[in-house]
């Protein structure tokens, strides 16, 4: 089954049917909000607000472990995670969306791995490409179907938040090749890859990273707020179109 985690802007899907609703338990705590299991164009996909369904957990005390574990225990192999995003690469703008398909983790301090504890051998595991193929593909194919302009493939600066950057950051941020910087990319991307799911990323781009074009002068809230709702409703359609086409690939027994 699908599961969807939203980021900010996206703490419910409109067009999806609720059937119920589970709070879940888990060894590593709780996970951001109860599970929402419903029917979104006729497939069951389960959702889950990252950030609660209050937005009010940032994105450093995220139980990104629990949150993945529970999807995880619920039936899903295949998660979509939705995440804003400001734009570093001249060819990303606000507005649009993107499938990154590299990652550098400025993040610190976030419980990072489930191999701990005396009972677990040491493991590492190959992370050398962040993102389920499959699923980006997938993704790509449901833009291209629904006329959804969307960027195949860049580098994703997860930094820890919650602050913005400075613009001096930002700078070493592109210097070492991230084309886009968000708060919540990581450890969430490779908790997915040690539970063996199927995990792929869109960014949605809401603002210009720090010192670059329209925050040249500052990142305005104003302009993130006024972009946000536009950006979300595009997600909403790659997402539903992202289902539809998975019906037709695969038709429910
Ligand atoms: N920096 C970090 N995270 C973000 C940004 C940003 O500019 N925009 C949206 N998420």
């Amino acid at each position: 089954m699908l599961g969807i985690i939203g980021g900010t802007g996206l703490t419910q899907l409109a067009n999806l049917e609720i059937t119920h609703r589970k709070v879940a338990r888990t060894p590593y705590g709780e996970p951001s909000g109860a599970l929402t299991f419903g029917r979104l164009c006729d497939q069951d996909v389960v959702f889950l607000a990252r950030h609660g369904y209050g937005h009010t957990i940032p994105p450093h005390a995220v139980n990104y472990r629990a949150n993945l574990w529970a999807l995880r225990d619920n039936g899903v192999d295949r998660v979509v995670s939705v995440a804003t995003v400001g734009c570093i690469h001249r060819d990303l703008l606000p507005g649009m969306l993107v499938v990154p398909d590299q990652i550098i983790d400025y993040t610190h301090g976030r419980e990072s791995t489930f191999f701990v504890g005396n009972d677990k051998p040491v493991t590492h595991l190959d992370f050398t490409f962040p993102y389920c193929d499959a699923m980006r593909a997938a993704l790509l194919r449901a833009a291209a179907s629904a006329d959804i302009r969307l960027r195949d493939g860049g580098v994703y600066g997860a930094v820890q938040g919650p602050r913005l950057e400075t613009a001096a950051e930002i700078n070493r941020m592109e210097r070492d090749g991230c084309d886009m910087v968000g708060m919540t990319g990581m450890p969430e991307a490779y908790l997915a890859r040690e539970l063996e799911l199927c995990y792929a990323a869109v960014g949605a781009v809401v603002n210009y990273a720090a010192g670059r074009g329209a925050s040249a002068d500052g990142i305005q809230m104003e302009e993130i707020q006024a972009v946000l709702g536009e950006v979300m409703s595009q997600v909403r359609r790659l997402l539903e179109q992202l289902v539809t086409d998975e019906a037709t690939v695969c038709p429910l027994p």
